[in-house]
């Protein structure tokens, strides 16, 4: 067995990466934490595939470093904002990513954050369990209804249409602003950005990060929402600027944010300023976070790989790319 499979992180839940064993010799990068990439560089040389992250820089240095060999780089997520897609096309290098495993497990997620903003639940339970609730008053732990609310999705592909379908059960109004996506359906409302900020009492946002979406939501969106709004974000940091963000908080001009992606991942002990405002919940990155859906996800990295090292189409290779190497490849900031 001579081909080589670079596995970025040793004990990816699930059996997935077990099956890799069948065809390639697996090579780990080992311990806790996220590797250099000069650490991922050296052990990529003469690597077949490489089953990447989410947060692994995929770039031509590491496809240099892997050489003539590489044929696919799987990641075990949806988001591809790490990879330099053009340096991939430009080697014929594959480059997959998992879309359809994590929707629903995300929009969960998404709805979970809508609930424990409006209801204040990250301020409430903190009172409780620092002793706080002394007597029971009208007029404490209030929060904001969630049923009824209009729902402004920005971003309307899988994860934004499952929490589409969510918000019916809550009896909500949904409304989605998406250039991929410019049709009303059952669900949802199609309408420009301005209008979006401007009638929803909750935007999520569900949007991949590009040149185009970067500090999407800014001062100006902000001053467009309500008041009583709140914004909820499970895409990734960068499409909100978190300064203009907590301005916005702080001086009472947004009621609440339920963020799970941030600028700076990980925050380790130097947490964002945003985690002290009592109407700003905050999760390091959980969206896809369940024992069965982060499987699914290694799952689908190693079928991707399989299936280019046996010489078939990769299932789900990044919008707009080649599923077979060796191709010059098309890439477009299409969204998954
Ligand atoms: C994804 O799959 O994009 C999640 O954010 C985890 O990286």
């Amino acid at each position: 067995m001579s081909m080589r499979v670079l596995v970025t992180r040793d004990g990816l839940p699930g059996r997935g990466v077990e099956r890799l064993g069948a065809v390639a010799e697996p090579v780990f990068h080992t311990g806790d934490g996220k590797p250099e990439p000069a650490e991922l560089a050296a052990l990529a040389a003469g690597a077949d595939a490489v089953l990447a992250l989410g947060n692994d820089l995929v770039d031509a240095a590491l496809l240099d470093a892997a050489g003539p060999s590489l044929r696919v780089v799987a990641l075990a997520s949806m988001g591809y904002d790490n990879v330099v897609a053009a340096a991939a096309a430009e080697r014929g290098v594959v480059v997959t990513h998992t879309p359809g495993v994590l929707a629903e497990t995300t929009a969960d997620l998404a709805f979970a954050l809508i609930l424990a903003a409006r209801r204040r639940l990250g301020a409430a339970s903190a009172d409780l369990a620092r002793g706080g609730w002394d007597v029971f008053r009208m007029h404490d732990y209030l929060g904001l209804d969630v049923h009824g609310a209009t729902l402004g999705l920005i971003g309307y592909g899988q994860i934004g249409r499952a929490v589409a379908r969510r918000a019916q059960g809550f009896g909500m109004r949904v409304v989605h602003h998406d250039p991929y996506a410019r049709v009303d359906d059952a669900l949802s409302a199609a309408t420009d950005l301005r209008s979006l900020l401007a009638q929803s009492d909750i935007v999520s946002l569900h949007v991949p990060l590009t040149d185009a979406t970067r500090h999407l939501i800014s001062v100006r969106e902000l001053a467009l929402m309500k008041p009583t709004a709140t914004l909820i974000s499970t895409a990734r940091g960068g499409v909100v600027d978190e300064d203009a963000l907590l301005h916005a908080v702080r001086e009472g001009r947004l009621h609440s944010a339920g963020l799970d992606v941030h600028e700076r991942e990980p925050m380790g002990t130097e947490v964002s300023p945003l985690a002290a405002e009592e109407n700003v919940v905050m999760l390091p990155h959980i969206g896809s976070a369940t024992h069965a859906t982060r499987a699914a996800m290694v799952d689908l990295a190693v079928d991707n790989i399989l299936d280019v090292l046996a010489d078939r189409p990769a299932r789900t290779p990044l919008p707009g790319t080649s599923a077979v190497p060796g191709r010059p490849a098309r890439t477009t900031g299409a969204p998954a």
